[in-house]
């Protein structure tokens, strides 16, 4: 790989989907049986924060009862033993990148086992339910949890950071999502324009599929550990 060097992979709920995790968009367009508006939005919390506190709790215990498919392992191998940059956004809030070893990850969409305290403004690790009102570790103020989830119509995190990375990618590699959020939608017209060779590997075309410069369809259980044998050794992505 003499002409790639820095790599960004992002990755989406069909990265997931393989270990169990419901996507979001599936064919009824609801998420788990809700309108997204129903529980992904601020405005759904003010209005009914038992059944967004509910929903995520449910969400986090489920994480007890799955585990990391090959396309996490595989992804997890190329982290470790690629000799370049290399960052895995991910706009999943599992933990199934890090649970198969991955160490180069960034939760764009925040994490199902972190809570964000409104009283001090914390985020703390959480692995237990938020709809019982627990306390904050931080401040010690009852209640004012909320699942550390960027929902729709917030700042998704640490933007600068995969600014960066996308200004210095040779190589950018979109997997399991469907290209109809952004901002991560657009991050393949950024790294395009800035001169990075982009491959997308979904199930079906995704909506921004006319700017990558190869699409590969098919199951990311099965394309990602392929494609990771290329790359680490040394085949030319076409
Ligand atoms: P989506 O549910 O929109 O898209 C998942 C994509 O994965 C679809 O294009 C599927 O065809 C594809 N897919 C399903 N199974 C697959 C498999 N086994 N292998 C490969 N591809 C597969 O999920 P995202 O694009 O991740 O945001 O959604 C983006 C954001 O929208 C989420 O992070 C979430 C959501 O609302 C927030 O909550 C802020």
């Amino acid at each position: 790989m003499r002409d790639i060097r820095n790599i960004v992979i992002l990755t989406g709920a069909g990265v997931s989907a393989e270990s169990g995790v419901a996507t979001f968009r599936g064919p009824d367009g609801l998420w788990e049986g809700h309108r997204v508006e129903d529980v992904a939005t601020p405005e759904a919390f003010v209005r009914d924060p038992a059944l967004v506190q509910s929903f995520y709790d449910a969400r986090r215990a489920k994480l007890g009862t799955v585990g990391p498919n090959g396309a996490h392992r595989a992804l997890a191998r190329l982290d470790s033993e690629w000799p370049g940059e290399l960052l895995i956004v991910t706009q999943n809030v599992d933990d199934l990148h890090e649970r198969a070893g991955a160490r180069r990850v960034l939760h764009m969409h925040g994490e199902l086992k972190s809570a964000w305290c409104l009283a001090c403004d914390g985020r703390i690790p959480w692995e237990q339910t938020l709809a019982d009102g627990p306390t904050c570790s931080a401040c010690g103020e009852r209640g004012l949890l909320r699942p550390d989830i960027v929902w729709f119509g917030e700042i998704p995190y640490r933007m600068d950071e995969i600014d960066a990375a996308l200004q210095r990618a040779d190589l950018f590699v979109s997997i399991g999502t469907s290209g109809a959020v952004y901002p991560a939608a657009g991050f393949v017209q950024t790294a395009r324009y800035l001169g990075a060779r982009t491959l997308e590997m979904n199930l079906e075309p995704s909506q921004g599929s006319v700017f990558f410069d190869e699409s590969r369809i098919g199951r990311a259980g099965e394309l990602v550990p392929a494609w990771v044998d290329e790359m680490l050794g040394g085949t030319k992505v076409r």
